[in-house]
């Protein structure tokens, strides 16, 4: 028996899920030290440009496609094509791309639930920099805690998306969203106004043209692009699923104006909380994990307070982590409703085990695997499983949705698509840009694409 398709009970659900999708390990984690690293303002200026003339046209498109089909992407291209063509090929591609991000969200998610409790049991308190660094690689080593926490993180996002889309879902990102930017704030607050904060500010605000030139403006420009990608989950129709619960009421380009807003709004913050903080007590921010699992624990073992401080920032970091399991078992979810027509709760068990079996093979990457190393020497399942989302399945589906929306005859086309997305209230999609979003757009995507294999490759 086929029951009435689901829908979100407001504009807010909406813009707020779509949000917590967006917002994620990237703001937190991955923006902040990326930035620091390519040369604080002139990296964000340059990631702010991008955001808008990539990310943003992309994202009006897979919400548009989400909403004019009414279907999740595994079966929302074919709902669209002209006959004949195989668009929806992609749809169930897409759908392993959601399955590869989560098989490394999972454990990452893990640790930082894991840290809450550590941090606030005291557990870090008193150890030295040292210590501290062995205590993150000691969770490495040891498979059993860390298969613990990705259930546990798998566990409560499933939980949540089987109680329903309004009642479940909607419900609970709409607390975790507004906790996690009151949290922010707070926590920008107290390290803003730590001694010696100002050096962390100027190295993260501040436009250092020539740092970034050190590094290559090439290589600072392809790091924007793909964070851009990988922020705003494109390319894998993460974005599009929340299109098809929404009525046309607003313009899509309004709506996702808004849904990027607070998407950088959170990752600029992050910076806020963690620079001011390193230069503070004078630890030079590091990059990937051990930036947030050992240098940070190192600072609020130093700083008053440091167990509450240290306890409300690893919420944080997990209800940003958790935001985007939530969006994207959703995603999961409804593609096995919508097109092999299973109901919520036999989906919602089929994939809290296929996801915790998925789930595996990143944390044993770290321990009983740790001779496998795919991408060259010090690398593991995760930087894999990464690689195939972020280096190969957000570039191509962004290329394809790019595709579907503007190839007239044996796509959906520019004029489906601008009529759907103009659809409400709010601003339209500047007609304008119709070559640029055919002709180059395309190219620069390419772009991104083969640069990042040549990047990767290059190194083995
Ligand atoms: N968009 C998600 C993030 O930023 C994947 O973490």
């Amino acid at each position: 028996m086929k029951t009435e398709r689901e829908s979100l009970g407001s504009r807010l659900g909406f813009i707020l899920l779509s949000a917590g999708c967006a917002i994620g390990l990237g703001n937190v984690w991955r923006f902040p030290y990326i930035t620091g690293k390519y040369g604080g303002g002139a990296f964000v200026l340059i990631y702010l440009i991008f955001l808008v003339i990539l990310g943003a046209p992309i994202m009006v498109m897979e919400f548009a496609i989400g909403r004019a089909s009414k279907k999740n992407i595994g079966g929302a291209l074919k709902a669209l094509e002209p006959k004949g063509t195989k668009w929806h090929w992609y749809g169930h591609i897409a759908i392993v791309g959601n399955y590869l991000l989560m098989m490394f969200y999972t454990t990452v998610t893990g640790w930082l639930i894991s840290y809450i409790f550590s941090t606030a049991k005291g557990d870090l308190s008193g150890l030295t920099p040292a210590e501290v660094g062995g205590h993150f690689t000691h969770i490495l080593s040891t498979p059993g805690p860390m298969i613990f926490w990705m259930i546990l993180a798998v566990t409560i996002a499933m939980f949540v998306v089987g109680r329903g889309l309004q009642n479940g879902v909607e419900k609970v990102t709409k607390i975790m969203m507004s906790a996690l930017i009151a949290l922010m704030v707070i926590l920008a607050v107290n390290s803003c106004f730590l001694d010696g904060a100002a050096e962390g500010l100027n190295f993260y605000l501040k436009p250092d043209f020539l740092g970034m030139a050190e590094y290559g403006v090439d290589t600072v420009i392809f790091a924007a692009m793909g964070q851009a990608f990988f922020t705003l989950s494109l390319g894998i129709g993460a974005m599009a699923v929340f299109g098809s619960y929404i009525e046309k009421d607003h313009s899509l380009t309004g709506e996702s104006l808004r849904v990027i807003g607070l998407d950088t709004f959170v990752a600029i913050v992050s910076g806020l909380i963690i620079f001011p903080a390193c230069s503070a007590f004078n630890i030079s921010p590091d990059s990937g994990p051990s930036l947030i699992f050992v240098t940070l624990p190192n600072i609020f073992n130093q700083m008053n307070g440091g167990i509450l401080w240290g306890s409300l920032f690893f919420v944080f970091m997990s209800f940003a982590a958790l935001s985007t399991l939530l969006a994207v078992f959703e995603n999961i979810i409804s593609y096995w409703m919508d097109v092999w027509l299973f109901s919520r709760k036999k989906a919602c068990i089929m994939n809290f085990f296929l996801i915790i079996v998925l789930s595996l093979p990143c944390i044993l990457g770290f321990n009983v695997w740790s001779d496998f190393q795919p991408l060259g020497s010090g690398t593991g399942v995760l930087d894999l499983e990464d690689f195939f989302v972020s280096t190969t399945l957000l570039p191509l589906g962004s290329m394809i949705f790019l595709l579907f929306c503007c190839i007239e005859r044996y796509g959906w086309g520019f004029k489906n698509f601008t009529a759907e997305a103009d659809e409400g209230k709010g601003p339209k999609f500047p007609r304008w840009t119709r070559l640029y979003v055919s002709y180059i757009l395309p190219f620069i995507v390419l772009f991104i694409f083969i640069q990042g294999y040549i990047t990767t490759f290059s190194k083995l």
